[in-house]
């Protein structure tokens, strides 16, 4: 069975005490099994993060694929490997709309993740005008494809796709459970081309974009959603520890 992932992703969003207060008031309270709670935090308070987490799972939100160098601003996977973080957001759909990442760069993102021992959650989702003119299964299937292209999956546990329709993030407009059912099933099809159903069938598929508490037990009791990474409503202490209890099987 997947274990459930309820991925909090901060943005640009908590200062060093904020983040520290809030984990030390949610840990408690958060369910000993059957979900696994992640925050994926600022990088400059990640070191903080995962001194004073023990049940939470940290992640940074972002990574530059080349391990050192002339990068001025840019964090390598070394230097998040040292930080003990476990995974790491790619592909975001804020990073490939403010910052031109490519699904190229992702894709030599995801091998080097690997090569550093951390666990990529790749995020893939169509825009509005995409889904309108109904186009959302060829977009999934040129970011998943061009993303995975000659990735190795050793252990699947070790992966996370998350489907964000981007016009559900941060909108309040989530997709419907069908809609994301659909799409994570689709992402789970593909992934089985590529890798073979047993593999597929192992590899955590999250749904993002205007999560809340409302709406969390409809997506999850969706076959194909493993969970969910969530913005806006993983900021709010009391919301966060709703949405993990919600996802916890
Ligand atoms: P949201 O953000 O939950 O605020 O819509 C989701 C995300 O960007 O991962």
């Amino acid at each position: 069975m997947r274990k459930p992932i309820l991925a909090g992703n901060w943005k640009m969003n908590k200062t060093r005490d904020e983040a520290i207060h809030f984990a030390l008031s949610v840990e408690p309270k958060l369910p000993k099994e059957g979900v696994e709670a992640v925050i994926c935090a600022p990088a400059i308070i990640l070191r903080d993060l995962v001194k004073r987490c023990e049940v939470i799972h940290v992640g940074a939100q972002n990574m530059n694929e080349n391990v050192s160098g002339a990068y001025t601003g840019e964090i390598s996977p070394v230097m998040l490997k040292d930080t003990k973080v476990e995974y790491v957001i790619l592909g975001h759909s804020e990073r490939r709309a403010y910052y031109n990442e490519t699904d190229e760069k992702i894709n030599q993102k995801i091998v080097r993740a690997f090569e550093y021992d951390l666990k990529p959650i790749v995020c893939v989702g169509e825009v509005l005008a995409e889904r309108e003119a109904n186009k959302t299964n060829d977009v999934l299937k040129t970011q998943v494809t061009n993303a995975f292209k000659g990735v190795e999956i050793a252990n699947p546990d070790n992966i996370v796709i998350a489907y964000e329709p981007v016009w559900a993030i941060g909108t309040g407009k989530s997709a419907t459970s069908a809609q994301a059912e659909e799409a994570c099933k689709y992402i789970r099809d593909l992934l089985a081309g590529i890798y073979g159903e047993d593999v597929a069938q192992k590899i955590r598929i999250l749904y993002g974009g205007s999560v809340n508490t409302k709406n969390i037990a409809e997506l999850m009791s969706m076959p194909n959603i493993d969970g969910g990474l969530v913005g806006g409503a993983s900021l709010k202490e009391d919301d966060y520890i709703t949405l993990c209890n919600a996802c916890a099987k």
